[in-house]
């Protein structure tokens, strides 16, 4: 199709070359209430924005001639390789923007060769997800539920099915107000029809409605460790105090995460509360990052600032609901490639040569 200036315009196979190209596509594709679903934050929204906005106001200080034919984007976390630093938080309900929801992510996943974060909301059942991607390196997000044992039970059959790490989610102990879901009366919708996974009986629907902990504490970390020998990642520290005690509790990781704004508004954006996170921890556990990253640069930027890798939340459901399979492996490709662009910018031939000089925080 010609446009009046006799180029190519997009027809429907428009062309999608940023992750925010994604977010603009999938606004056309979904209902409102489920893309406010997906997009909104809690409250006014503060943090969601804060969070893209404040990697803008950091400025990379490049390196030249420092030779970067050979640009390796490969890293690791918990010892196990991944192509890049660049992988998939945990969010819930896959099924709600495309039919097989996370056996597609999975697929992705596994094909990028990086890790993927199944949620404890996955409306797909855990061993669907194993089985469609089964060399896939898979970790498990927990929302630990009231009752213990009901957690025993499926950290030992997340154990079994080989996911490697236990990542427990810390800043739900309530739900955050989420103003549009309300609105929209989004958790009644849900809870009636798209919580049932495609093939029926398949999904984990009774865990999937139960209420979350409100009364966990640093002491009770201690059980989980008794209960499985996965590696135990904290998700939602924003704070040095409880980086300090992470540490102390002999966890090994932290992801620096604000819920991608949909828990506590007006907190840090997590760019921001990440050199206080990884200076406390002083190098004694892997501290990872998740909060509006959109480009190449953001994951240079995070990493600089001492995150061993980044997650992304809201870009894979770009890249599930316009494309399935095919759309995340795109978002997954597009950040990669740019943050390759990045590296090779900034002069950097490895993941492991990305340091601190490489920023600056702006006084814009
Ligand atoms: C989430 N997030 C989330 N976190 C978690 O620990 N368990 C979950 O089930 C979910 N579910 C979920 C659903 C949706 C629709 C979104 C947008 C987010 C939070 C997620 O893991 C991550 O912290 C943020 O999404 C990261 O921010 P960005 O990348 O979305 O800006």
């Amino acid at each position: 199709m010609k446009d009046k200036m006799g180029s190519e315009c997009e027809g429907p196979e428009m062309s999608l070359v940023c992750l925010t190209d994604f977010q603009a596509h999938t606004r056309e594709q979904l209902s409102k209430s489920t893309w406010d679903f997906i997009e909104g934050g809690a409250d006014d929204s503060i943090t969601r924005d804060d969070n893209i906005a404040a990697f803008k106001r950091i400025r990379l200080r490049p390196r030249y001639l420092r030779d970067v034919s050979e640009v390796d984007t490969r890293t690791t976390i918990q010892g196990e390789e991944i192509s890049a630093p660049i992988c998939i938080a945990p969010t819930g309900f896959h099924c709600l923007v495309w039919p097989d929801g996370e056996m597609s992510t999975a697929r992705a996943a596994q094909a990028a060769g990086i890790c993927y974060i199944t949620s404890t909301f996955a409306s797909c059942s855990l061993e669907d997800i194993v089985i469609a991607a089964p060399e896939g390196l898979r970790w498990f997000q927990l929302y630990v539920h009231p009752d213990l044992q009901l957690n025993k039970q499926l950290i030992q059959r997340v154990e079994s099915l080989g996911f490697k790490a236990l990542v427990i989610t810390l800043d739900t102990p309530v739900c955050g107000n989420r103003r549009h879901d309300i609105r929209n009366q989004l958790r009644r919708n849900l809870t009636l029809t798209d919580l049932q996974s495609p093939k029926k009986g398949n999904a984990i629907p009774y865990f999937q409605m139960t209420p979350i902990s409100t009364s966990l504490c640093w002491n009770d970390l201690s059980w989980f460790q008794s209960i499985t020998r996965l590696p135990i990642i904290l998700k939602g520290i924003l704070t040095k105090e409880d980086a300090e005690l992470a540490v102390k509790h002999n966890v090994q990781g932290i992801i620096v995460s604000n819920h991608g704004g949909r828990q506590l508004d007006e907190v840090l954006a997590s760019i921001d509360a990440l050199t206080e996170v990884v200076a406390a921890v002083k190098g004694k556990i892997e501290v990872y990052l998740d909060g509006g990253v959109r480009t190449g640069n953001d994951v240079l930027k995070a990493l600089a600032l001492g995150a061993k890798c980044i997650f992304l939340g809201r870009p894979i459901l770009w890249g599930l609901a316009c494309k399935g399979e095919h759309g995340v492996k795109e978002v997954l490709n597009i950040l990669t490639n740019e943050f390759h662009t990045s590296m090779a910018l900034t002069g950097c031939r490895s993941v492991a040569e990305i340091n601190r000089n490489l920023v600056q925080f702006s006084r814009l």
